[in-house]
């Protein structure tokens, strides 16, 4: 049968001639993907791949997720799009919903397109309801692609605006592996939240407005703060009225095990950003606030496609499937599985410096002796795998960290073959 794709050299020599050079793609050999089904991606070969990736923590609920699909596009056949000038539901029943599931007392949101534009209009927000305009932000974050976005985001490869926004001050963030101040678990006395009002006092004018930061850092490395983190830094950002901005763009939606990943934390944020996994693969993303912060916001904002009927009720589905099929309690148990497996790779293997993460947000962070970054290693345990059969993630400041983010519909067996193939990379490597 003749196959009726153009193939992976093709679209890489279009992409050369027609894409804006910034955009870059894993492995040296790449497959042209061209179907998904639940946790599974299929080339134009017909190799079949267990997504251990989800296109960075989108596909929470599985590719092609028939369930959503159907309700989505059912409502693709009736009422597309109108603007938020125009009254339809599914916004306004997302919304409510939104309310119901989100911590504590955040209630009012406003929809948008993607994580970026939220994270913009969550700054806004902090702007206006607190008439301060600086921000703090945390070494490795990410947080976007605009101007302001892009300033806040802590990691050099993502900074390309060679002239971003002042007013910014970066903060150690809680990366206990590499702790700047030598502290173990045992005695951590966070002493990167006394550095925040360290930054606080010296390097602003007393005019900040907000600190934005992911509750697990994704692109950062999988960096998870210890458990009595984020409490300490409110306690500190209350005592100066800055606003706390969570960015559950890459960790929300059931995939940490909790439907928001700072509800492991016990603090309710401020604001907080959505994005992502709301979707499903559909375009949609959000910030919600609390009424009093919301009160603040009455002057005339709109984004064109931001809820509209398509996104709103694929977000609605996505929330019903997360609760009626039980993600987050099969992220927690898959989750802990697939840590504890990589936990006895690391006993087997040096390379693996860290395991760390929560639920089915996981990265391993590989390493040389004195725990240089093994960078080159890490690109060919990817393309091993891919050749396996299995695709996984990259991210950290040294781009040397697996990222191991499922659709959460995954199975013991998806695990377990991961398992087994990573065992024989990294035995490969090494030898
Ligand atoms: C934590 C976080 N915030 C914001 C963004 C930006 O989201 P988007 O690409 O939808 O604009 C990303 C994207 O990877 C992200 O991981």
């Amino acid at each position: 049968m003749l196959n009726r794709y153009i193939g992976p050299d093709k679209i890489l020599e279009k992409k050369k001639e027609y894409l804006i050079p910034c955009s870059y793609h894993f492995y040296h050999h790449p497959p042209q993907i061209v179907k998904g089904d639940m946790q599974y991606l299929y080339d134009s070969e017909g190799k079949r791949y267990i997504d251990f990736f989800a296109g960075v923590s989108v596909m929470n609920c599985g590719h092609c997720n028939p369930e959503i699909l159907e309700k989505t596009i059912d409502q693709m056949k009736t009422l597309q799009h109108t603007t938020t000038i125009y009254l339809t539901q599914p916004i306004v029943d997302l919304a409510e919903k939104l309310a119901h599931l989100t911590p504590g007392n955040l209630k009012r949101t406003f929809f948008c397109g993607t994580g970026t534009e939220a994270n913009e209009g969550a700054l806004l927000l902090a702007k206006l309801h607190t008439k301060k305009s600086e921000f703090l932000s945390m070494y490795n974050g990410l947080h976007g692609r605009t101007h302001l976005t892009m300033s806040v985001t802590g990691l050099g490869m993502w900074r390309t605006d060679p002239n971003p926004a002042g007013g910014i001050s970066f903060v150690p963030n809680p990366y206990c592996y590499r702790c700047p101040y030598k502290s173990s678990s045992e005695e951590c006395g966070l002493e990167c939240v006394s550095q925040v009002e360290a930054v606080i006092k010296k390097t602003t004018s007393g005019n900040v407005a907000a600190m934005i930061a992911e509750p697990i850092q994704g692109n950062g490395g999988i960096i998870t703060p210890p458990l009595h983190y984020f409490k300490a830094l409110k306690e500190v950002l209350h005592k100066y009225g800055i606003l706390l901005v969570i960015d559950e763009i890459q960790t929300g939606f059931a995939r940490t095990g909790k439907m928001f990943a700072i509800e492991h934390y016990g603090v309710e944020p401020d604001v907080m950003t959505m994005a992502k996994a709301l979707g499903n693969g559909v375009p949609i993303a959000a910030y919600t606030t609390t009424d009093e912060i919301a009160s603040s916001f009455t002057r005339p904002s709109a984004s064109t496609l931001g809820g509209n009927p398509v996104s709103a009720t694929a977000g609605i589905a996505v929330l019903e499937y997360i609760e009626e099929n039980k993600l987050c309690q099969r992220a927690e148990n898959l989750g802990k599985k697939l840590k504890q497996g990589l936990i006895e790779l690391k006993e087997k293997y040096k390379m693996i410096g860290d395991v760390r993460g929560m639920g089915l947000m996981i990265g391993a962070e590989l390493v040389r002796e004195g725990k240089e970054p093994a960078v080159k290693e890490t690109d060919l345990i990817l393309e091993f795998l891919k050749d396996k059969g299995i695709l996984i993630g990259k991210n950290g400041a040294d781009r040397n960290v697996l990222a191991f983010q499922p659709p959460l519909v995954i199975t013991e067996e998806d695990v377990a073959a991961l398992l087994y193939h990573l065992d024989e990379a990294l035995k490969k490597i090494k030898g």
